[in-house]
């Protein structure tokens, strides 16, 4: 569940800051998503990059999953299946790729550009089931916004 009310602010927020300095509008989006929602503990931005799913902004703790081969983990279902991944108990899924041993549920939302998915946002959470459709919508909005900037360093090799 995202406090509606933070959520719009959040929007409202990003949109005024769309155009300014790529890498301070991505921590802002990290950090920020953060604050939206107590249950996002975790909020990272990979980007397509060959056969490759790097980080390229995070907030929370640092993981050692900078470099994802596309294959590997949640994070390349939502690429391979150009589709939300919700997964409610991160323990029961064996596609999993353990990056904080506190994260219960994570959601992966691929960012696109026109059909072709370039990059993702992807958000761990200490809570079980801690995503619903809320915030499936909510995300994929702020995917839509940043997807011009994500396109700046996607690349195809
Ligand atoms: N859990 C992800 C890896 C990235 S970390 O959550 C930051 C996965 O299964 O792909």
């Amino acid at each position: 569940m995202i406090a509606m009310e933070s959520g719009e602010q959040f929007l409202k927020l990003l949109k005024s800051r769309l155009s300014g300095d790529r890498k301070e509008l991505f921590e802002f989006v990290c950090k920020e998503l953060m604050n939206v929602n107590g249950n996002y503990n975790w909020v990272g931005i990979y980007v397509v990059k060959g056969e490759k799913l790097v980080l390229d902004t995070f907030a929370g703790e640092k993981t050692e999953h900078n470099v994802i081969s596309i294959g590997d983990g949640l994070c390349s279902k939502a690429i391979v299946t150009n589709a939300i991944v919700n997964e409610p108990d991160v323990t029961s899924n064996s596609d999993y790729l353990a990056c904080f041993r506190s994260t219960r549920s994570e959601l992966v939302v691929p960012i696109r550009d026109g059909q072709l998915p370039i990059g993702e946002l992807d958000l761990d959470s200490n809570t079980a089931s801690a995503f619903n459709k809320e915030d499936e919508v909510f995300l994929a909005d702020v995917g839509e916004l940043i997807s011009g900037r994500v396109r700046e360093i996607y690349s195809k090799e």
